[in-house]
């Protein structure tokens, strides 16, 4: 185990009583912060997602108490309030507590609905950014997420809302025009429909996209076709996974260094 003692580095204390919000990263436990994993060490309660790699809930201090806020043996998820008061409990008990989500806690993640309820309630928290799904995972697959003949902007877009269908809050003509690269979380119910919307709003039907499904995981995949064609040649991909659109997605011809290493990509 590494002992994070070694590192010249001074770490803020993790006082009981405070909440650390967390981000795990995509996946790769590589991928995690000097202050994750101190704060794994550190904490009484890790909470943690669903999307949060098994082997860095492994990482926590022995000892700690860990309690998963997803859906777990068939019984359904806690709602959002229920997580977030648990924070404030375990909190008012004492406990460091280390509220652990997949990717970075404020990217697609609620974090800010729990730090507002942390807020409201008086507990101090402290928050720990992680590698965003949208960086993390394109790299692993080789795709840039900017490129200078490529791109000046990017967008990180949700594929769906609050209730499940694909936004309508978002302005998908005005995204289609003017960003070059756009990174959609959450693609892959509705893929057909955000494909299809985006050909509506001026977008290329031949233009480069990829699916990356548990990227960073050793069970990343990556799915690379014509916009058009995406949802067809992604049928069966699993969750978590991501939809690429823009002419980024070319360079993993030359620059998907996993296959390269003989590593699954
Ligand atoms: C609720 S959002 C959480 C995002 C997270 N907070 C982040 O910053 O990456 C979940 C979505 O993130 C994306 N995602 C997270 N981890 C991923 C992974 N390892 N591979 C592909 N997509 C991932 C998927 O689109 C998934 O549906």
């Amino acid at each position: 185990m590494t002992d994070l003692a070694s590192f010249p580095l001074d770490f803020p204390a993790f006082h009981p009583g405070h909440v650390w919000l967390v981000g795990a990263g995509p996946g790769d436990p590589g991928l995690l912060t000097l202050l994750a994993l101190h704060a794994l060490r550190s904490a009484d309660v890790v909470v943690y997602d669903a999307l949060v790699d098994p082997r860095i809930v492994a990482l926590a201090r022995p000892g700690a108490a860990l309690e998963h806020a997803g859906k777990r043996g068939g019984k359904p998820s806690p709602s959002q309030p229920d997580i977030s008061r648990r924070l404030v409990e375990l909190a008012r008990e004492g406990k460091r507590v280390l509220r652990l989500k997949g990717g970075d806690p404020f990217v697609f993640g609620r974090g800010a609905e729990e730090a507002e309820v942390l807020v409201e309630a008086g507990v101090l928290f402290r928050v720990v950014p992680g590698i965003t799904a949208g960086v993390g995972g394109l790299a692993y697959a080789g795709i840039p997420a900017t490129a200078r003949d490529a791109n000046s902007a990017i967008a990180f877009v949700t594929g769906h809302d609050a209730d499940g269908a694909v936004p309508d809050t978002l302005d998908w003509p005005a995204l289609a025009r003017s960003v070059p690269v756009l990174v959609v979380y959450m693609a892959l119910t509705h893929l057909d429909e955000i494909a299809r919307r985006l050909i509506a709003a001026g977008r290329r039907p031949d233009e480069p996209a990829a699916l990356l499904s548990k990227a960073t995981t050793p069970a990343q995949k990556v799915v690379v076709a014509p916009l058009a064609a995406i949802a067809e040649a992604a049928r069966g991909v699993e969750p978590p996974a991501m939809l690429v659109v823009g002419d980024v997605v070319t360079y993993r011809d030359r620059l998907d260094w996993l296959a390269a290493q003989g590593e699954l990509s």
